[in-house]
Parts: structure tokens; sequence; C-alpha cells
């Protein structure tokens, strides 16, 4: 599509998006939680890391190949989990993977994805990880990474930063559930986007496609029963139950802490995963560029560490990077995408990010991610210590 070649970077793919989609929808994707501090945060201490450069250097060849937690990848960064893709767009989780693939990137499918494993199994041989929650009943949980498993996703991500619930303010003030209702105000809201109406109209509804025995008549929708499945007694006990159940490697997503880094070792996890769950959780929390530090040196080198949170250019990847991810996760920067033009939407993502990194990279005189170092970066002072 050519608007979207016109798009210069994820901040112009994100105003595509707001234009394409009703609000409660866009709002959805780039809301946070309460007053939104945890989710700016993030962004602008990633933007007061400062990069150093080392001239003269031959930059002829520029090598972004990287392995993250044992998968081979044609790019340092990979596509986070994120719930019902195809609200956003009818590509919905196939579209993603595709996209993911074509760059030769991994893509990771939230365990409440609208599009079943199956499917998007179907839809791209790429590399697959499934993310996941110990729900109250395990029985859920052990459907789920059965049918992940014999799909072919290779990987498990284990989001441990929502015993409950975030406080995201939007929703509420824009009448949203997924999915969503009609009433009055949301009715106007969708009919003012016919594109993006019509799209949900006529695909299947927006379901967990990875759950069979979802009752459909919970009384909160079927949200309301996956809210209802997050369990108050999950403790390391049940992350070290989850690790034993799955026969490959699991990253535990949503980790700020040195204590915290040194359990998912313990209990056998392969991956470190340094997340806020993009600012949707616990609305005071610190940046996650601040907190990545004091993971990688609490790890030290026994797991992979995996960094997201505010990545909107791929100077915000190198920075990580050179703090000691091993790989970085991208949220919202590719839903922008979604919601702007569905596949090739995440492609174009894909592309801007892949871009500016290789030209970071020459610009710094780094021909290899594994050259990248602390010293290629000065750390802001860190109110958060
Ligand atoms: C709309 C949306 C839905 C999300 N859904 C999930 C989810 O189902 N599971 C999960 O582990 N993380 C989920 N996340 C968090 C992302 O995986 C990731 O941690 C976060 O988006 C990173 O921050 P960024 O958006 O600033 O890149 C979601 C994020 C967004 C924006």
């Amino acid at each position: 599509m050519a608007a979207l070649a016109r798009a210069r970077n994820i901040a112009d793919l994100r105003l595509m998006a707001k234009a394409r989609m009703p609000r409660m929808v866009f709002d959805y994707i780039d809301g946070g939680a309460e007053d939104e501090i945890a989710l700016r945060r993030n962004v602008q201490r990633l933007e007061a890391h400062i990069l150093n450069w080392s001239a003269l250097r031959d930059i002829a060849q520029i090598d972004t190949t990287r392995t993250i937690m044992g998968a081979p990848s044609a790019l340092p960064f990979l596509i986070s989990p994120t719930a019902a893709s195809r609200l956003f767009h009818h590509h919905g989780e196939s579209g993603v993977a595709r996209a993911a693939a074509g760059a030769g990137m991994i893509y990771a499918c939230s365990t409440i994805g609208s599009t079943t494993v199956e499917d998007i199994a179907k839809a791209t041989p790429g590399p697959k990880w499934f993310q996941v929650y110990v729900f109250k009943d395990r029985g859920l949980v052990r459907e789920g990474l059965a049918r992940a498993k014999a799909a072919g996703f290779t990987a498990l991500a284990l989001t441990v930063d929502v015993p409950v619930a975030g406080n995201r303010e939007r929703d509420p003030k824009n009448r949203f559930t997924i999915p969503p209702k009609v009433s009055a105000h949301t009715a106007l809201d969708a009919l003012s986007h016919p594109a993006w109406l019509f799209s949900l109209v006529t695909t299947p509804p927006i379901r967990p496609a990875n759950f069979d025995t979802v009752p459909t008549d919970h009384p909160g929708g079927i949200m309301g029963f996956i809210d209802s499945q997050f369990d108050r007694t999950v403790t390391w006990k049940d992350a070290a139950w989850l690790v034993e159940q799955w026969d490959g490697p699991v990253a535990i997503k949503g980790v700020s802490n040195a204590a915290d880094a040194r359990a998912c070792i313990d209990v056998g996890a392969r991956g470190v995963w340094v997340s806020n769950h993009g600012g949707r959780q616990l609305a005071r929390a610190a940046a996650t560029i601040d907190t990545l530090p004091e993971v990688v040196d609490a790890v030290a080198g026994r797991a992979s560490v995996i960094f997201d949170g505010g990545v909107r250019r791929g100077s915000d990847i190198l920075t990580a990077l050179a703090l000691g991810a091993e790989g970085v996760a991208i949220g919202r920067s590719y839903l922008y995408g979604l919601g702007a033009g569905g596949e090739a939407g995440v492609a174009r993502a894909i592309e801007i990010l892949s871009t500016e990194l290789r030209r970071d990279m020459a610009l710094m005189g780094v021909t290899k991610i594994a050259d990248l170092t602390p010293a290629h970066v000065r750390r802001p002072a860190n109110p958060s210590s």
C-alpha cells in the first residue's frame, strides 16, 4: 500500500492506525494503567539514554542476526504476545505471524489470541512461541500447552505481571469490552469506521480461540471468564510446575528486579523477560530500561534476558541490546502497523525498525549485535535506584 510506504516511522503508523480504528479499539492498544506514568516512563527513559559511536570503522557488512533463547533470528527483536489481534484487523494473529516470518523473526502468540494455534501454524512455518498465564483451572493451562506443542510452537513465555487486571481507565471511559458490545456510544464510534466494522462483522466472532472448554454463558462474557481465571494464589511453585509441564525453553515475562530474576533461574526458566506489560499493569512501575541492568547482573549469563517496553525506534532496540538483552520484544510498535494496514502494516513496522537499527549500527561503527557493549550507552541518572 502506497500509504504504508509513506509512513516514515512508528509514530506515523500510530496516526494511521488511529484514523482507521474506532477510538475505543485504538485506546485499548495505545493506553496504559491509571495516569499512564509507567507507559510514558518506558518511552522517556529509553530516549534519555545516549548512544556512543566509534569513528572510522569498516561498516560495509552489517549483520543483524541473533539467536534468542535458542531460536535463530534474522533480527535481534521479536513480536511480543498481545491479545485478540483480529480485533485490530481481520488479518489478526495469522497476518502478524506471516509478517514476522517474512522478516525471519520470532512470533509470540498471546494465550488470549483470537486465532487458533493450528491456524497460525497453517499460515506460516516461521518460529513461534506461546504465552501463558497460570489460570485457576490448571486443566485449561494444560489444554493450551498441548495444543501449542502439537502445532509446533517451540517455546513458552509465562507472564507473571498480571496477578489481577491493571486499571486501564481509557477502556471503561470508552465502554470498551472484548468482544465489543453494542451501545449508543460504541455503535457511533464503530459506525464512523465502516471498513473496520465491515471486516469485524464479516469474520468469525472474537473469542479466546485456544480454549475449547471456555464457557460461553459467563456473566462477564468470554473475557470476563478469562479475568476470573487470574489466580491470586499463584507463586514461584506454580512457575516451577509450568516449567515442568513444558518440554522446551520457558521464559518468565514480567520481571523487574534481581531477586525475581534469580527466582526465575531457580525454577528452571531458560529466559528472564524484563517487562512491565507496556505500562498496562502497575501504573507507577519503573521504566523497564532502568531495571534491565540489575536483571542482567543477577542472571549473570545463566539464562537469556529478553527486554520489552517503550520500543519505538531502532535506537531503543540497540540501547537494550547494549545493556545486555539477548532479544528485544515489540508490542505497540507492530500493533500500530496492524491497525494501520493489517499484515502489510506489520511488515512495514518491522521494516522501519530494522532499517533504523541497521542505519544506527553503521553510525555507531558496529557491524554485529554481539559487538554491542554497555560502553556504547551512557545511562542517565537512574531515579529508580
Ligand atoms: C494491546 C496489548 C495487549 C497485550 N496483551 C498481552 C497478553 O495477552 N499477554 C502478555 O503477556 N502481554 C500482553 N501485552 C504486553 C506486551 O506483550 C508487551 O509486554 C508490551 O506491549 C511492551 O511494551 P510496548 O507496547 O511499549 O512495546 C499486551 C500489550 C498491548 C499493547
